[in-house]
């Protein structure tokens, strides 16, 4: 089994060969990159396009949900996304917090942050930030958040406690995050739990639907609800490295409250 640390370097070296080539054929994307050559499988990412704010050179196809749409976000709000990418929900989120508010992204991959930084440029927005830093030490102070997103990443940090309690120290008393993530219902099989590329893949790296509440409830989240589930469809070879064990992968979106 690779360390967290050895699982972190695969999916920052996975996540800057996306940003650098660009092709929007991603990891947690419509297409497969991530996988060995028999292993693909699809992952349907929900429509941008029509959302306010949307910046297509933001969508990599990388998301599995769309956070920013249950997030209840409004005028004037301090957003946090974690694990930004190219920010495409940060900019869906600054059409929704407008000139007063502020959307702060946090990226641990280096290439995806310049990408982030590049867009924003074009676009001149004085009240978009996007910091590197990893969701398991976020580098933002205690209570500023109104807001925290997170679309698809989750499933991709290895210590998912601790990023739920640095999603809950960022909060403002009261404040809730929406997160859309990869789970899955029944078993994997232990040669999908051990491989990194899948890990990066966002499969192998995913709770348990149950597990992944209880880590939101054990972190004294209140209110917590799943708003969206959604079946995502695997290739018949991906399913067979699983047996009868994997009863599916989905993508939920839910929210709680500090
Ligand atoms: C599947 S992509 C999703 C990107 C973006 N949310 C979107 O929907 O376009 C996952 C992103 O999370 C970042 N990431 C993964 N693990 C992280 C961690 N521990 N800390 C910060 N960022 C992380 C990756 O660098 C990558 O940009």
């Amino acid at each position: 089994m690779n360390t967290p640390e050895e699982i972190k370097l695969v999916v920052k070296s996975k996540y800057a060969e996306i940003a650098k080539s660009s092709s929007g054929s991603g990891c947690c994307g419509p297409t497969s990159c991530c996988m060995p050559d028999k292993n693909e499988y699809t992952v349907f990412q929900d429509d941008y396009s029509n959302l306010n704010g949307y910046v297509a050179d933001a969508d990599l196809g990388l998301g599995c949900g769309l956070p920013t749409e249950y997030a209840g976000i409004k005028k004037g709000d301090i957003v946090v996304d974690l694990g930004s990418g190219a920010g495409n929900d940060v900019f869906v989120a600054r059409a929704i917090v407008g000139e007063e508010g502020k959307v702060i992204g946090v990226d641990m991959t280096g290439e995806m942050i310049d990408k982030a930084n590049n867009n924003n440029l074009k676009l001149g927005y004085d009240n978009v930030e996007f910091k590197l830093g990893d969701i398991e030490k976020i580098p933002l102070q205690d209570n500023i958040a109104d807001v925290v997103v997170s679309n698809c990443v989750l499933n991709l940090v290895p210590d998912k406690h601790k990023a739920f309690s640095e999603v809950y120290r960022i909060l403002k008393p009261g404040a809730h995050f929406c997160v859309s993530d990869i789970v899955v219902h029944g078993e994997m099989t232990e040669e999908l739990k051990r491989s990194a590329e899948l890990y990066a893949g966002c499969i192998s790296g995913a709770l348990q639907q149950d597990e992944y509440l209880k880590i939101i409830e054990n972190t004294e989240f209140k209110n917590i609800e799943i708003k969206k589930t959604k079946k995502i469809e695997l290739s018949e070879e991906l399913l067979s490295l699983n047996g009868e064990f994997l009863k599916g992968i989905f993508s939920i979106t839910v929210v709680g409250y500090k």
